[in-house]
């Protein structure tokens, strides 16, 4: 049996305007992660487990949630471990029987990579099963091809926040930028409750910009630009400046339209409790806020999320000393 872990991320700036070139940073959120194994399976039939959805499902069944990890399964044996010279295309190209079992602390359609996480678990597994551990650029470039399908249209940022060991400034066409951490800061992670679909979210925004083409593209070179600014802040430790910056990131993201009430809430109350800078994080329209705190006043901002309707708040500490933490598997 084999076993692949991958953590959940948070984006600290330039969700939405990464879609369509922008930079924006990203971090993994190393207190949660989804774990898959693999093992050949005792009775010859492929079958997939999952703590979030109950029962049992079985390869090629009708519509099941969990159907595109068989296409994962499928272009990673056709395609992959050919190449790795582990196994010759059989006849059909199909894979040996396997039972994948999925356990996973990172709640669904909360905008902190679940599914990226999911797929970056699930093709480390794989192919540690068969022997391989390929570099971390390989997993991030299978699973974000996987996460295409699985949302329509991806950045690839969450994959490669999730392969990552710390904060990263991600572009789509230029190499990802790996960023100091110039001080120690918290950051509480916030769950509204409401649950929110990336692929419809983006659908969204890529209709707005349809109609509203120039006014867009304006709002996201801003995001742009403070994902840059964001960047060198956390480089240079200025936490002030990182708050200033992610404030200014949610009032981009509300002129784009993907805030609502509930997550304007959660920020609201952040920011009266002290912290720096809060913003929403991911898709939006429910999901998540972020908000950067300085340490000693974790405890009184979290009290402030959940009386203001947070119903799980995350916490991850990061400092200068983090160390990388390696390869999860
Ligand atoms: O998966 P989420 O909800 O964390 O959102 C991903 C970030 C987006 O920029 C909205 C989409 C993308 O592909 O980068």
């Amino acid at each position: 049996m084999t076993r692949g872990r991958a953590h959940a991320k948070v984006i600290l700036a330039g969700e939405h305007a990464v879609v369509y070139g922008q930079p924006a940073v990203a971090m993994p959120l190393c207190t949660v992660s989804c774990d898959v194994t693999i093992a050949d399976s005792p009775d010859g039939l492929t079958t997939f487990v999952a703590d979030a959805f109950p029962g049992r499902y079985l390869a090629g069944a009708e519509q099941h949630p969990l159907s595109f990890m068989e296409d994962l399964l499928d272009t990673l044996f056709r395609e992959e471990l050919s190449r790795w010279g582990v196994v010759s295309n059989d006849a059909d190209g199909r894979h040996p029987p396997l039972t994948v079992t999925i356990g996973s602390d990172i709640p669904i359609g909360a905008g902190m990579g679940s599914s990226a996480a999911l797929l970056v678990a699930a093709t480390r597994a794989l192919f540690a099963h068969f022997g391989i551990h390929p570099p971390d650029s390989e997993i991030q470039r299978l699973a974000h091809a996987a996460e295409m399908v699985v949302h329509g249209r991806s950045s690839g940022l969450d994959v490669a926040a999730s392969v990552s060991s710390g904060p990263i400034l991600f572009t789509t066409d230029s190499p990802t930028r790996q960023l100091r951490v110039g001080a120690p800061f918290d950051l509480l992670i916030a769950r509204s409750g409401l649950q929110s679909s990336t692929r419809d979210v983006v659908l969204g925004v890529l209709e707005r910009r349809k109609l509203e083409g120039p006014e867009i593209d304006a709002l996201f070179a801003q995001m742009g630009d403070v994902s840059r600014l964001l960047a060198d802040a956390i480089e240079r430790g200025d936490l002030s400046a990182m708050g200033r910056l992610m404030d200014r990131n949610q009032s981009l993201l509300s002129s784009l339209g993907v805030s609502c009430p509930q997550l304007d809430r959660l920020v609201v109350a952040a920011r009266e409790a002290g912290a720096l800078g809060a913003k929403l994080t991911g898709a939006g329209r429910g999901g998540c806020i972020v908000a950067m705190v300085e340490p000693v006043l974790g405890h009184a901002v979290r009290r402030a999320l959940v009386a203001a309707g947070a119903i799980e708040v995350y916490e991850c500490q990061v400092s200068p000393t983090s160390r990388p933490l390696g390869k999860l598997q």
